[in-house]
This record gives C-alpha cells, structure tokens and sequence, in this order.
C-alpha cells in the first residue's frame, strides 16, 4: 500500500538503513571524493548537496567550503536525521528533507552537486529541469551516478533469482525502475532543460567486496532496496545471500562491476 506520498515514492520505498548505509558507502564516498576534485571552488559557494544521504561526502564538499553554505538535500528521514546529527552545530549547512522533483530554494544557488544519486530518480527530464531553476544563470550542475552498464552482473544474478519458484510470484508485474543513462542522451536532456556547456561522460568502477557476506549486506542496504520491499521480511536475506552467491559464482575476485555516468553543466542565460 502506498502511503505519505512524494514524488511517486511510498514512505517504505523512500525510506533507506542510515545506519546501514554509514557503514557500507566506503565506494561511493571514494567516488565521490574523486569527483568533488573535478570540481573548481572558491570556497565562498552556496551549493546544493542532492541526495546528500548520511553526509559523507557532504563532508568533504564542505571542507573546500570555508565561507560558503551547503543546503543538503534528501528525500529520506532516516538519512536526513542522520545527516543532520553530523553537522549539528556547523552553521554552514541546512539539512532539507524534499523530493528533488519537487526542489525549491529561497535564492538561486551558485551549484548543484549530487553523487550516487540520479539513477533513483528515473524522471531525468523533470529532474534536470528542477536543478536548472534552483541554478543562478551561470551555476553549475557537478553530478555523478549510475550510468549506462551500471552492476550488470548484479542485474543479471538478481533476474535469475526473481525468477526462482520461492520468490517470483512477489515480483510479478514488477519492474526495477532504476535509471542508468548513457553520456550522449543525458548530454541531450542537460540541453534541453537549459544547460550549457555540456560535457558526459562513463567511466568503470570495478568494486570488490571482501566475502559473501558483506556483499550481502550491501545489496541489502543498497543496490537491492526496491527488491527486497516485495518479500516478507524472512525472505529478504535469503535473496540478498541468493544474488551475492551468483556472483561470488564468477571466476575472479569478487566484485560488482559499477559503471558512474559523469555530468558538468553550466546553467545558461549568465
Ligand atoms: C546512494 S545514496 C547517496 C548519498 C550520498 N550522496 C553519497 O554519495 O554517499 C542516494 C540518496 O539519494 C536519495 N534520494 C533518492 N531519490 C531521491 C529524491 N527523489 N529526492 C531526494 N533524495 C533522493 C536517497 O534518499 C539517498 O539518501
């Protein structure tokens, strides 16, 4: 049943393990980390944190921040409570529970920075849209997340465990609606909705993971989320255990083949 209703999502659909999350995004906070490197500050920027999560990475921005805010965004209360505990006290930051399909800032900001985050949203034509009007002409759109060949081996191992006979009669009718989008089609879409100076681009995150068992968890806490909220609660682990065995079932070390598609954008009309 569908409940407090946001964007689309349910409460339960919305709603992450931030206890879970802080303790299994070493990847996605080393990817980020990365990424805020391509990004030029001044260190006196307003900047919008999209999907700012727990707060890990809205750290790091923080620190090449020293006179400036961040407003970090997220959809989830869980996450938003967390992320408001790590920086109780720091007045340069305000932590925001909102849809971003629904974003809205007093003043226009400088830039939006988001990571790990754009493929829950599978609306990029509304999303982008959004971002653009949050932008001050000139700002910049610094994103990245899951794109085209994201965790196709973990795709392909949890279609072949959808499909077993003790979980697929959850799962009928129902699709994964992730988007992971490829470079030249984003470019288009950045365009379109009022961005300039466009560069996209896919690089690979091959991400090893040290056994079964913290995998498991992972795709628990993260990649498998939407799966999981299909099946009673005492299935959840043997699906999650299911899928990290077909992959740990591969020759070589163990590991989930990430994909993140890379955005730069200024927002026109400076
Ligand atoms: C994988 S976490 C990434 C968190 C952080 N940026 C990082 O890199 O660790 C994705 C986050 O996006 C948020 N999210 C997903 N869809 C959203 C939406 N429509 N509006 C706001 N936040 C959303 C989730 O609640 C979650 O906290």
């Amino acid at each position: 049943m569908r409940d407090v209703k946001d964007g689309g999502a349910s409460r339960a659909e919305r709603e992450w393990n931030a206890e879970a999350y802080e303790e299994l995004a070493d990847p996605m906070t080393r990817w980020g980390a990365a990424f805020l490197g391509r990004l030029e500050l001044a260190g006196d920027e307003v900047v919008v944190d999209a999907g700012c999560g727990t707060g890990r990475v809205t750290e790091l921005l923080l620190r090449r921040l020293p006179r400036g805010r961040v407003i970090a965004v997220d959809a989830s209360q869980t996450m938003v409570e967390a992320a408001r505990r790590r920086f109780a006290g720091d007045s340069r930051v305000r932590v925001v529970r909102q849809d971003l399909l629904r974003l809205e800032v007093e003043e226009p900001v400088d830039v939006v920075f988001s990571t790990a985050t754009f493929h829950w949203i599978p609306d990029h034509d509304a999303l982008f849209r959004r971002l653009a009007a949050a932008l001050r002409p000139g700002g910049r759109l610094a994103a990245q997340c899951g794109g085209d060949g994201n965790v196709s081996r973990v795709r392909e191992a949890t279609r072949r465990v959808m499909g077993e006979e003790r979980f697929a009669p959850f799962f009928e009718g129902w699709e994964d609606n992730k988007l992971y989008a490829d470079a030249g089609g984003t470019r288009r879409r950045l365009e379109e909705a009022g961005f300039e100076r466009v560069e996209t681009w896919l690089h690979e995150e091959p991400t090893t993971f040290r056994s079964v068992e913290h995998l498991t968890r992972y795709l628990e806490a993260i990649i498998l989320r939407g799966h999981l909220l299909r099946l009673p609660e005492a299935e959840r682990r043997p699906f999650a255990r299911a899928v990290a065995e077909k992959i740990a079932a591969h020759d070589g070390p163990l590991l989930v083949d990430y994909v993140r598609l890379n955005m730069l954008a200024v927002r026109a009309g400076e």
